[in-house]
């Protein structure tokens, strides 16, 4: 039962109830006309203390798409919060006013305090460098359509591994699935945080190696999936300009890896992918942008108890 659940990292949902998102987000996709109704009367509150583009606007389509309303603010310097206001009575707030709360905030730990003050479910839209779960969803979507599996696979995990809250929720995510691998390609100041390779891999048995370079290690991977240094997570900016352009991936690059490759994405991109390989038949982060608004669709859906 899915309905009234909070979802705070992605472990909070088992993988039936992960399949049932899934299977819904993909009924969508075949008729979104079918759905235009589900959420009629109900509103989201989209509440971002941080910024965003693609997760803030995909929550708010998926939920006009279902018919619902959608309030919020896109900026902490428009909420009370420049008054001195707590999360916690923001939240109790916030949530009279409506059925569901989609929240980004710099802080680590944020969503979870937040779902313990209100009284309807609330969804991570990313707090600090910590998790990212609705964008998991829209990896794994992405990955169920194009490989078809979350099993057997060598996973790359490129860029900023260290501030990368996606990287941290797609590890734990697929690592709950057997056979999998995963190769961690960073600087070493970037480097994936210890408690994922220990209470995560290690705890789960799941196979993993670093590597500096992604040319060494492209051609045996099954999954690519790029990120962006983390410029607002830096405390010195002169760390960010060494290290912003480590990785780019190009057409020379994309020569060496397999024909059924695929590359994602969370976007924005800064550099680590050159334009010319948008056209690469692999590259899905494009895709992975329109299966986002779908996943979250099926999620709204489920979460308000819509369906
Ligand atoms: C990501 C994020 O905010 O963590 N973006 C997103 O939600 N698609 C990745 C990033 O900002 O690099």
């Amino acid at each position: 039962m899915l309905a009234g659940r909070n979802l705070i990292e992605p472990s909070n949902l088992s993988i039936e109830e992960l399949d049932e998102v899934f299977s819904l987000a993909e009924k969508i996709i075949v008729d979104p006309s079918a759905f235009m109704d589900v959420c009629k009367g109900k509103i989201l509150a989209t509440l971002f203390f941080e910024p965003s583009t693609r997760t803030r606007l995909s929550f708010e389509a998926a939920m006009l798409r279902l018919g619902g309303s959608v309030l919020g603010f896109a900026e902490a310097s428009s909420s009370s919060t420049t008054k001195g206001e707590s999360l916690a009575d923001t939240i109790r707030t916030v949530s009279s006013y409506t059925d569901i709360i989609a929240m980004r905030n710099p802080k680590e730990g944020s969503a979870l305090l937040a779902s313990k003050y209100s009284s309807v479910p609330v969804i991570n839209a990313g707090d600090g460098g910590h998790h990212h779960p609705t964008q998991t969803l829209t990896d794994m979507l992405t990955i169920r359509a194009e490989k078809g599996s979350f099993s057997g696979m060598k996973i790359g995990l490129c860029g900023d591994l260290k501030f990368g809250r996606t990287v941290h929720s797609l590890a734990k995510a697929l690592s709950r699935y057997p056979n999998n691998e995963f190769v961690l390609i960073s600087p070493q100041e970037l480097q994936i945080p210890e408690y994922i390779t220990s209470q995560v891999f290690r705890a789960a048995g799941i196979r993993f190696t670093t590597e500096e370079r992604l040319e060494n290690v492209i051609s045996d991977l099954d999954i690519l999936y790029m990120t962006r240094v983390q410029k607002e997570r830096f405390f010195n900016e002169q760390d960010y300009i060494r290290l912003k352009d480590s990785y780019i991936l190009d057409k020379e690059k994309m020569k060496l890896a397999k024909k059924t490759m695929i590359v994602l994405h969370p976007l924005p991109r800064v550099n680590e992918i050159a334009p010319e390989v948008d056209t690469d038949p692999r590259a899905v982060y494009f895709k992975q942008v329109k299966y986002g608004m779908f996943v979250r669709m099926a999620l709204i859906a489920k979460l308000t108890g819509a369906l």
